[in-house]
């Protein structure tokens, strides 16, 4: 395996926080099955784990939910048609389904591991139109990694996603857009800006 395989990325990220092997090999069991189902979730997914770890760890947070937290922030994307997650027209019906997927990452992962659960529940919950769990009931923690991967899931999405999600104006500033849709976490967008192509092999 090359060192820049997302499997390789998550296991040297986990390495340098002192997470086991077990602990690791459990993550990519889970998210295997979203590999099969829709690949670029699938490589996201590790992107978005990745980064939350890192940001967490240099930001004083606890790594492990972060890296959990993001590696299965769209695991509920399992129970979206692919053909929903690949539609060129994005309508009412198509937004309806995929909104789904926060709810859907939450019952899946909450059994295995109860805060992670929750971070996916909660990852679009920060956004001006949120969905989702609601964050007001859980532990500060809990919801700080929840928003940590919220900034690394749109960070991602803007520096990676070429489907006309984001117009080419948009991508080329994401951090200036970054700004715009988290005004309160503009410290966490500059250590992505200086840091995020750094952390990912
Ligand atoms: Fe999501
Ligand atoms: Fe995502």
């Amino acid at each position: 395996m090359s060192t820049n395989e997302p499997e390789a990325v998550v296991e040297a990220t986990a390495r340098d926080l002192g997470i086991g092997a077990d602990d690791v090999r459990q993550l990519l069991h889970f998210l295997a099955p979203l590999a099969a189902h829709n690949v670029e979730t699938y490589r996201h997914s590790i992107r978005v784990g990745v980064l939350a770890a890192r940001l967490a760890q240099a930001h004083g947070e606890p790594g492990f939910l972060a890296l959990f937290g993001g590696a299965w922030h769209d695991i509920g994307k399992l129970d979206v048609p692919n053909t929903v997650l690949r539609a060129e027209r994005f309508g009412d019906e198509e937004r309806h389904s995929v909104e789904r997927h926060a709810w859907c990452g939450f019952l899946r992962i909450a059994g295995v591991y109860y805060e992670a659960g929750l971070v996916a529940g909660l990852h679009h919950a920060f956004q001006s139109r949120p969905y989702g769990l609601t964050p007001g009931r859980y532990p500060s923690q809990v919801v700080r990694a929840a928003q940590m991967v919220a900034v690394c899931d749109f960070y991602d999405a803007l520096v990676t996603r070429k489907d006309g999600r984001y117009s080419e104006d948009e991508r080329s500033r994401p951090m200036e857009i970054m700004a715009q849709y988290y005004p309160a976490h503009t410290r966490w967008i500059s250590w992505l800006a200086a840091e995020g192509p750094g952390c990912l092999g």
